[in-house]
């Protein structure tokens, strides 16, 4: 085994002497105030690291640096539209009138934040063809939730709430599809995916009752392929009086080409920290805007941003069959700014491009490497291409090494393992903004690891080397989170 040779960085409290300062704090002309008598108990001490400014520069910089984000390489993770975010989207953000807006400030004082939200939501329903958008929904698995307890209202509202108590997912579904409609209070029943990666119809058709809720399928589906039979799809649930949510994670493939609203789904969410080029968080602050059709409108979180009697920007409040709120305020605001200002740049002519290059790139990547990962499925794929690394098993090599290779030659890897249907699973999304040299050297690191894996594995085994962390055990990371420093260890 090759030994790493990178070495990993100490911890600020590592470095920290008795006694150094790297600031000076004013004597304070203020009284000096118990705080003990003000709040309770306090302690004796905190260990708080002292270091000097320099090295605290230091510090902090060298760790920005050994972080990986798309500012800084290729990030070709499937699922995630990992797209370039243009700086000017950060500028719109942070200029005073939005930035330093109070969320409590009286509506009568905010109707220029009222429009913003408004405009993305007129932009929003243009794309999608949906009557109604929202943006309260903080996260992509928000958006389902909503959508779902939207849903679950409707059936009540029409007394079939007890009876409908299953919602449908497919096999192939991001795991936010059933969390969802767990949380929401639903059986989860999958659908499996024919040979050619559809939703398999006659099994949709022999579990579709008068029980189910809903059926929740994404369009392009996780397997980076456009539904053929969706209107068909559709029209099968509502017969059955059942609703269909389109998981809209993927809209980075169609957007400006085709409306879903326009294919016979009821609701959808929308990830505008994909799509739409605003900043990722982690389960949020995102931003899952949600699109409807009208028979939902009665059933949407409030308070609704809208339009009042003369076309002044209004938020109504007076929502008596509303779900309630799902998030404080309006959700993330400043997302609308940036997703504004993206919207704006590219307007109606440029939307379909990003569509189009985002298509192109993943089937030019798919193309070059199929002779040595080839696809799940043989055939024009959208915005991702999911591939499969199953043959290098004989090798003693799977998709993870290859990924952990990738990382020493200086990519992120893709993402693995989903969808689970597909055996050793990378799930390669370009994204548009990539050029086609970024494209090619992917392509041939991808090519180069696939020799190695044949040649000498142990280099994919140990992988990554040249990275201040090593291989990881991410089950026991993710089950056992340790992230707080300790001083006594
Ligand atoms: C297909 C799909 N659905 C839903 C989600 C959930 O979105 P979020 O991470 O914003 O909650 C994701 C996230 O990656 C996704 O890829």
């Amino acid at each position: 085994m090759t030994t790493r040779t990178v070495p990993t960085p100490k911890p600020i409290f590592e470095k920290s002497r008795p006694g150094r300062i790297g600031c000076n704090i004013p004597v304070a002309d203020t009284p000096k105030v118990d705080l003990a008598a003000a709040v309770g108990e306090t302690r004796d001490s905190v260990a708080w690291p002292e270091i000097g400014e320099l090295d605290l520069v230091r510090h902090f910089t060298n760790l920005s640096q050994i972080n990986y984000g798309i500012d800084t390489g290729f990030y070709p993770l499937g699922s995630c539209t990992m797209k370039y975010n243009p700086r000017i989207n950060e500028q719109t953000a942070a200029l005073p009138g939005f930035a330093r807006l109070h969320p409590m400030q009286p509506e009568e004082s905010i109707p220029g934040a009222i429009e913003v939200m408004l405009g993305v939501q007129d932009f929003l329903k243009e794309i999608t063809g949906f009557d109604e958008i929202t943006m309260q929904p903080v996260a992509g698995a928000h958006g389902e939730l909503t959508c779902l307890m939207m849903i679950k209202a409707y059936h009540e509202s029409r007394g079939e709430g007890d009876q409908r108590n299953i919602v449908l997912v497919p096999d192939s579904a991001h795991g936010t599809n059933p969390a969802s409609a767990a949380r929401c209070g639903y059986k989860v029943k999958s659908v499996p995916t024919d040979a050619e990666g559809n939703t398999d119809i006659e099994a949709l058709r022999a579990v579709m009752d008068e029980t189910v809720a809903a059926f929740m399928v994404t369009n392009p589906s996780t397997l980076g392929l456009f539904e053929p039979h969706i209107k068909e799809i559709c029209d099968l649930v509502h017969e059955k009086g059942g609703q269909v949510f389109c998981d809209g994670a993927n809209m980075n493939a169609m957007v400006g080409v085709t409306r879903p609203g326009d294919h016979g789904f009821d609701c959808m969410h929308l990830n505008l920290h994909k799509t739409f080029s605003t900043p990722h968080g982690g389960g949020g602050p995102g931003c899952g805007a949600i699109g409807l059709q009208s028979h939902l409108e009665a059933f949407m979180p409030a308070p609704l941003v809208t339009r009042g009697a003369v076309g002044e920007p209004v938020l109504d409040d007076d929502r008596p069959q509303s779900i309630g709120r799902v998030s404080s305020f309006f959700g993330q605001f400043l997302m609308a700014v940036r997703a504004l200002t993206y919207l704006a740049a590219y307007g109606s002519d440029g939307l379909p491009e990003i569509a189009r290059h985002a298509v192109l790139n993943a089937n030019y990547i798919k193309a070059r490497l199929k002779d040595v990962l080839p696809p799940a499925h043989d055939r024009p794929c959208m915005h991702e291409c999911i591939l499969t690394a199953k043959e290098y098993k004989k090798y003693g090599v799977r998709a993870l090494d290859i990924s952990k290779r990738l990382i020493d030659l200086g990519f992120h890897p893709p993402t693995n393992y989903f969808p689970l249907i597909v055996p050793e699973c990378m799930m390669i999304e370009p994204t548009e903004t990539e050029s086609k040299e970024t494209l090619d050297e992917f392509c041939d690191a991808m090519i180069q690891i696939c020799t190695e894996a044949r040649e000498d594995h142990e280099l994919l085994i140990n992988a990554p080397q040249k990275q201040v962390v090593g291989r990881l055990n991410e089950a026991e990371a993710v089950k056992n989170l340790d992230v707080k420093w300790q001083a006594d260890r």
